[in-house]
């Protein structure tokens, strides 16, 4: 289609488009995935999309698989951006919306970024694919790995929430249940993928989950009629969904769809697992493992992100900030953001509000701000956390 190279985000170096890769075979950092944008935007226009698949391949034109029959698809994607009036008279926001991932498959966001992956191992020949995941990945990769006829090695944390563990099972991985952190899981995996013969998709260490993400940024601008908003909220923990939503912009603006006006990018952590906040604070651009990493957001339990200097770039880039909020503001902000809009909402979701709050209160965000914030998975996913 329009792919013309992979570009490794920290020194450049170009990487051939069509066979496989991990990171940059230099630096070790991510690769991102390079268009023709000018050829892309012959086909797709904003005109076109109303009447396009509600799903996220309605952007097909910019994301990176060639053969519409490796698509790899359970309907990923086009979630409501619903309005939270009450919530938003409460706080004094005129306009506040979330945008609700839970309705995707395996009620996460992470289905965005696995149709993409998957639909890729799969036009690039690979079997087999390992990930090491907090819990929500590891649901998607599952999921997607059984419809596409692949083999799906699971390494989650041992406190992994049940729901996660259970999901996997039910559709066919292999879970391995460890003693310790996303990073060990990652380390596991790193150890065994080559004599096993794994393709690694873990989090910007395959290419193409970022792309699957990205979508969140073309769906906001199409849903806000091609207006960003003044602010965007986003809990981060690898940090690909805020990575990709930059990337997402900056291609609108190079397709001329949107100006050069980019939303305040806030990272939102977990007080007990914050290398990006301490990465900010201390004017870093690699963020230091964050030590003895704790959070019931299972998903922010990562205490150190191979995409760190992206997030902080977009973060100074975009005027916004980071943040962390404590579990017990986060498990009580589930229940308010429940009780005020109906949403049920995983436990990082929920994070954001908290994080508004707090941005209020210092001035960061004005009452005449529209905001969104990012419920990324459901609350039924975290039973436990929510059980006395
Ligand atoms: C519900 C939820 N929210 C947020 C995150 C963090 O996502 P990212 O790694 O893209 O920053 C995760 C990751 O596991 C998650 O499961
Ligand atoms: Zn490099």
């Amino acid at each position: 289609m329009n792919v013309t190279h992979l570009e490794c985000a920290n020194c450049g170096l170009r990487h051939e488009a069509r066979s496989l890769h991990n990171l940059c075979t230099t630096c070790g950092k991510p690769l991102l995935v390079r268009y023709d944008l000018g050829q892309a935007a012959l086909s797709l226009t904003k005109e076109s999309l109303p009447g396009r698949r509600p799903d996220l391949w309605r952007y097909r034109e910019v994301l990176p698989v060639d053969a519409d029959d490796n698509i790899v698809s359970l309907g990923e994607g086009w979630t409501p951006l619903l309005r939270a009036s009450t919530l938003g008279k409460q706080l004094g926001i005129r306009e506040l919306y979330i945008k609700d991932e839970s309705q995707n498959p395996t009620q996460s966001f992470k289905a965005r970024g696995m149709t993409a992956a998957v639909s890729m191992a799969k036009e690039l020949g690979v079997q087999k694919l390992a990930v090491p995941s907090a819990g929500n990945a590891a649901g998607a990769l599952a999921a997607y790995a059984a419809r596409a006829r692949m083999e799906a090695f699971i390494f989650m944390p041992k406190d992994t929430p049940r729901a996660n563990v259970i999901e996997c099972e039910q559709t066919g991985a292999q879970v391995t249940l460890m003693d310790g952190l996303i990073t060990d899981c990652g380390a596991e995996v790193g150890r065994r993928k080559e004599a096993e013969g794994w393709f690694d998709v873990s989090t910007l260490k395959e290419p193409y989950r970022v792309e699957g993400k990205k979508t969140l940024g073309y769906e906001l601008a199409e849903q806000m009629n091609w207006e960003l908003p003044d602010v965007i909220i986003y809990p981060t923990g690898g940090g690909t969904g805020l990575i990709g939503m930059w990337k997402a912009f900056d291609e609108m603006e190079q397709m001329g769809w949107i100006g050069a006006k980019r939303p305040k990018m806030v990272t939102v952590q977990a007080a007990g697992c914050a290398p990006i906040v301490r990465a900010l604070e201390a004017g870093k651009r690699f963020a230091d493992e964050f030590p003895n990493a704790a959070t019931s957001a299972s998903g922010l339990r990562v205490p150190k992100a191979i995409g760190d200097f992206l997030i902080l770039d977009a973060i100074r880039a975009s005027g916004g900030t980071a943040l962390a909020v404590t579990d017990e503001e986060l498990i009580a902000a589930t229940s308010e953001i429940g009780a005020a809009e109906g949403v049920f909402c995983a436990p990082e979701g929920a994070a954001c509000l908290p994080a508004l709050r707090k941005l209020m209160a210092s001035g960061m965000v004005r009452s005449d701000e529209s905001v969104v914030l990012f419920n990324t998975g459901s609350g039924v996913k975290y039973l436990e956390c929510f059980e006395s």
